[in-house]
């Protein structure tokens, strides 16, 4: 007699992956909340801060504050359970740096691996010197099939340039971006190089910068904005005004370099060089 073979019978749209059931993962979100006025949460960002992903916010100690916790707070949204605290040290150390990174990848993906979505909270745009591209960078390090979705923000700069009614470029200029910590002099140099320098990170270095300004006859040219789209928002257009303070770390600069020697252009592009495009 034929043994009567019990075992179910396969449905044929399964694979031999997929007649094992895995857990679906949760998704990890950097969601951009912009730099400080609710108005300016995207509408993709609000969608997912009202959906079922757990709430992860960046505090620089254990029980401090967190920034952007508090723009969504000022939108009217109060924490959801479950939300959860990363701590990301204000420290240049690479060894503690790497530790809150681990343990702070770590953390999330407990919760991805129970196949809840992660939306990380981040002030201004996510993939702009934010905290968001370490923490997927050292997630997916762990775990490579982890999904990582990036939800695009307005930016701080583009915020305080929009307050001030300035463009940061116009027609031909050229915009460079940098964290002021590069130092006077390459900024210096980048004053030759670009019409329009966005500074961030300025507070360590601002007197020296404001004093690069006034050699360079560039002060009226200069803005200061801190805080933009918050209650505490400031804006300074004489900078000496603020020669000597201790300003908060969220805090830019914009300059303008009318006096920059541009090359010749030709219906908005470069004249070629002599040698160029010859003989190709
Ligand atoms: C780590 S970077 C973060 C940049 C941010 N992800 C963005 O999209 O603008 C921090 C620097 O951004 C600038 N910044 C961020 N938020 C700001 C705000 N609300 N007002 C003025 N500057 C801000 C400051 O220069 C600050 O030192």
């Amino acid at each position: 007699m034929t043994p009567i073979d019990e075992s179910p019978m396969p449905n044929p749209s399964m694979t031999p992956e997929t007649l094992i059931p895995t857990p679906t993962k949760g998704c990890l979100y950097g969601l951009s909340l912009g730099p400080g006025d609710p108005g300016l949460i995207t509408r993709r960002a609000w969608e997912l801060l009202q959906g079922d992903g757990l709430w992860a916010y960046p505090v620089r100690k254990w029980g401090g504050d967190s920034f952007a916790l508090d723009i969504v707070h000022r939108a009217g949204l109060t924490l959801p359970a479950g939300a959860f605290p990363l701590c990301f040290p204000m420290t240049h150390n690479p060894e503690v740096l790497a530790k809150h990174w681990l343990t702070a990848a770590q953390t999330v993906l407990e919760h991805l691996d129970r196949g809840r979505d992660v939306c990380f909270l981040v002030e201004g745009d996510a993939s702009t010197y934010s905290t968001f591209g370490h923490l997927a960078r050292t997630v997916s390090a762990l775990d490579p099939l982890i999904r990582v979705e990036v939800i695009a923000g307005v930016t701080s700069y583009q915020a305080a340039a929009a307050h001030l009614g300035l463009a940061l470029a116009d027609a031909d200029d050229t915009l460079a971006i940098l964290p002021a910590g590069y130092g006077v002099h390459t900024i210096d140099h980048l004053l030759d190089e670009f019409d329009a320098l966005v500074l961030l990170k300025v507070k360590p270095l601002l007197d020296d910068i404001i004093a690069l300004l006034e050699r360079r006859g560039l002060l009226e040219y200069a803005r200061f904005v801190e805080k933009v789209g918050c209650p505490e928002e400031r804006t300074v257009q004489d900078l000496t005004q603020i020669r000597g303070e201790t300003v908060n770390y969220l805090s830019l600069l914009l300059v303008h370099n009318p006096h920059r020697n541009k090359e010749e252009t030709l219906r908005g592009c470069r004249k070629k060089e002599a040698s160029e495009g010859e003989g190709a």
